[in-house]
């Protein structure tokens, strides 16, 4: 029964930098002691980019120290906030495909989970390059990775929903080539679940029949109104991860706010 933790959105800054008067590296840093202390267990930590807010090498090199604590093993792919390059410069040891791109398979006994790399950079022309982009290579290599897949159900991890999610700023900058997108997963018919962030904000739902999971950062997060046109807003509510359980039915997800979370119950 694999089990699985779920970050997106770490938004790591230099030393002495906040966001919306928040420290991302303090906010990662009581994540990754909750999954320590009570997820030591989980087979693999994903991280689901926008790794940095600006794709500077100091933060990328904080982030590293910081994972480096982390009990479980971690996969990680990147989002629109990252720059490809910096991130391999620093975390050189991070698999990628055979075009460089941060993509991966991991085969575990009940589940094929595979990684996806939507940053459409480059070139970095931001805020042009925030939506996300399967180009063609990326787009083969996961043909072949749902083809030879077996009898494994397929659990998709990327940073860009590529399905609108309500917010219009937010779906502004979702997968451009969304339809391509499915029709390739639809045409294989194996994928269980796909898990996203880029929103900042819990969603859960479906896609042309295909269920979703979207999750909070640690950090800021997405105000509520759907129809904000701008995409930069930010609230600051709990920090969050997801969890992910395979059964022998399906997946469960949940999600764990673990600032605010209580594990003494008292009886009602
Ligand atoms: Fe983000």
């Amino acid at each position: 029964m694999t089990k699985l933790i779920i970050f997106t959105d770490l938004h790591m800054v230099p030393e002495g930098t906040t966001i919306i008067g928040l420290d991302p590296y303090q906010r990662l840093a009581a994540g990754i002691a909750h999954v320590n202390a009570y997820h030591a267990d989980a087979d693999h930590v994903i991280f689901t980019g926008d790794l940095t807010h600006r794709a500077d090498r100091l933060s990328y090199e904080r982030l590293k120290g910081l994972l480096d604590t982390l009990a479980p093993p971690k996969a990680i792919t990147i989002g629109n906030h990252d720059r490809r390059d910096v991130f391999l410069d620093v975390f050189s040891d991070c698999p990628t495909d055979e075009n460089g791109f941060v993509q991966q398979a991991i085969d575990l006994p009940d589940c094929r989970l595979l990684l996806l790399d939507t940053l459409f950079a480059p070139p970095y022309d931001y805020p042009n390059s925030h939506a996300g982009l399967l180009c063609a290579a990326r787009m083969d290599w996961l043909d072949r990775q749902l083809a030879s897949a077996g009898d494994r159900p397929v659990m998709l991890f990327m940073h860009h929903p590529p399905h609108a999610t309500g917010f219009t700023g937010m779906d502004m900058i979702r997968l451009v080539n969304e339809v391509e997108f499915y029709d390739l997963v639809k045409r294989h018919g194996n994928v269980l679940h796909i898990f996203a962030g880029h929103v900042h904000r819990t969603i859960s739902g479906s896609s042309r029949g295909i269920p979703f999971s979207v999750f909070k950062s640690p950090v800021h997060q997405q105000p509520m109104p759907f129809d904000a046109p701008d995409a930069s807003l930010s609230i600051d509510e709990p920090a969050a991860y997801g969890i992910a359980v395979m059964t022998d039915t399906g997946v469960l997800v949940h999600t764990e706010d673990y600032e605010i979370a209580v594990r003494e119950a008292e009886v009602a």
